[in-house]
């Protein structure tokens, strides 16, 4: 449990009031020591296009190294349409490829999903782990996280304002961080 973890964080959200980005960065403030949470960057991201797989655009390829580096990854997204928003899905498919080659194979990953509506964005986050399925990241089970009523989650500084939500995210934080030491590759 003390090696320090270095674990990629994903919003699938670019809104500059993101529920899901106040919870990521709610998130780095409160993970036990050996987490080293940092959001990487989505929105800088081009369309994928399997054309360019034997030569990236600079950002994807940037992009594809700094999954490679990590640890483990962890996804705070909304639902959009009951499904993962495109642009978290751009960002898997980008570092997927080319076939055989994809960053994110055996990574021990995480999933929480957050909405405004009562059910926390269940959708998305099931939709996701179908994906992670095929990735070959070793999503956690449990604790789900499906985090409703996201409107009244946060103080006006930004700050998670409910105890029991907090209570919950730490308690995820650290089953991840167990989680990780089970499943991450020697
Ligand atoms: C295109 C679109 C589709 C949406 N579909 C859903 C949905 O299926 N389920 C849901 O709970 N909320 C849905 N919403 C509402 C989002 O949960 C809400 O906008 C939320 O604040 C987005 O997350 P964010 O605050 O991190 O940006 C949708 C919003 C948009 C813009």
């Amino acid at each position: 449990m003390s090696t320090t973890r270095d674990v990629a964080v994903f919003v699938g959200s670019l809104r500059k009031e993101s529920f899901n980005r106040k919870l990521a960065n709610a998130l780095i403030a409160i993970a036990p020591a050996p987490l080293k949470l940092e959001i990487v960057e989505i929105r800088q991201l081009p369309l994928y296009n399997q054309d360019d797989d034997a030569n990236p655009p600079a950002a994807s390829a940037a992009f594809k190294a700094r999954v490679q580096k990590a640890d483990a990854v962890l996804f705070v997204t909304p639902e959009y349409n009951r499904s993962v928003p495109g642009i978290l899905k751009n960002a898997i498919d980008i570092a997927s490829r080319p076939y055989g080659k994809s960053a994110w194979d055996g990574k021990p990953g995480a999933v929480i999903s957050v909405s405004p509506g009562a059910i926390g964005g269940f959708g998305a986050n099931h939709h996701l782990r179908q994906s992670l399925v095929f990735l070959n990241v070793p999503a956690m089970p449990q604790p789900e996280a499906y985090i409703g009523n996201a409107a009244k989650l946060f103080d006006e500084a930004g700050k998670l304002a409910d105890d029991s939500v907090r209570d919950f995210v730490s308690k995820f934080l650290q089953a991840f961080a167990q989680w990780i030491d089970r499943n991450i590759r020697k």
